[in-house]
């Protein structure tokens, strides 16, 4: 069997992609599915989130910049975390860099794609994290992966770009990768103290129906803390509002995903 590859995209920054991906793949661990996360984004956030050292010098010629390059094989840079069952490829900053280079490549569209089937029969779940554009390395996520999942802030222009996104998605669908399925929507950073997060959360829900995650993930300190201590939310406090919702719509991507 070969792992379900998810690529968590939103070309807005700060609406929960790294965070999603970090806790997602901790709790798809934790039910004892072999996961592999991969950084996508040359901020390096979800990397230096589980606690390695973006500047690490260990990590030089043993990044993502190097396999999309074609210098090295994905499985090669693919390092454990703290918890079992979850792996992660890292990335550093001059993936940007790389993102340049490749745009003179050949293949340079399924350049991550083919990365991932070197080692999609070892995992169970493949989690994709990308940058906050709709750039050549979102492209090569998008056609990497079987599913598209969507993080939106429970704020104002929530879905201001979305339809972009979509368009994007249906491009890919139609010229390199037509089983793209999109896993759904999650609504993240939701404040019940206000009107406006239960607002914007009926606006998606009547825009993607179904496809709208019943999970909501709180805006909560303790999930913006456990980065900067190098863990999931789930380890740093797993009674915390914010870790039992991820830990809920974990569940939810598992039956999606079934
Ligand atoms: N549910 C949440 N509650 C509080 N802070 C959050 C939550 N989700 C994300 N954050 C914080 O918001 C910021 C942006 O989140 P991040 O996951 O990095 O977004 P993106 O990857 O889309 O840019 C980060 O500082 C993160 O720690
Ligand atoms: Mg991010």
């Amino acid at each position: 069997m070969s792992a379900k590859v998810i690529c968590i995209t939103n070309q807005k920054g700060g609406v929960g992609k790294t965070t999603t991906a970090v806790n997602l793949a901790y709790y798809l661990a934790k039910d004892k599915f072999k996961t592999l996360l991969i950084d996508f984004d040359p901020q390096g956030n979800a990397t230096s989130g589980l606690g390695i050292e973006k500047n690490d010098a260990a990590l030089t010629g043993r990044t993502m910049t190097d396999v999309i390059l074609g210098a090295i094989r994905l499985e090669e840079i693919i390092l454990p975390t703290k918890y079992k069952n979850f792996s992660i490829a890292p990335t550093t900053p001059d993936l940007a860099n790389a993102e340049v280079e490749m745009a003179n490549m050949q293949k340079k569209f399924v350049r991550l794609r083919d990365a991932v089937r070197q080692v999609s029969e070892s995992y169970d779940y493949i989690i994709i994290d990308s940058p906050p554009s709709l750039s050549l390395l979102t492209v090569n996520g998008m056609i990497a992966s079987n599913y598209l999942l969507i993080p939106v802030q429970t704020e104002f222009y929530a879905l201001e770009g979305v339809a972009q996104l979509l368009e994007s998605m249906k491009l890919v669908m139609k010229q390199a990768n037509p089983s793209l399925k999109l896993l759904g929507v999650l609504a993240t950073m939701y404040d019940k103290r206000t009107s406006l997060s239960a607002q914007v959360y009926t606006e998606i829900k009547k825009y993607f129906k179904t496809l709208t995650f019943k999970t909501t993930i709180p805006r909560n300190v303790r999930v913006a803390e456990a980065p900067s201590h190098g863990v999931p939310v789930g380890a740093y406090d797993k009674f915390s509002k914010g870790a039992k919702a991820y830990k809920e719509f974990t569940k939810e991507v598992e039956r999606r995903t079934k």
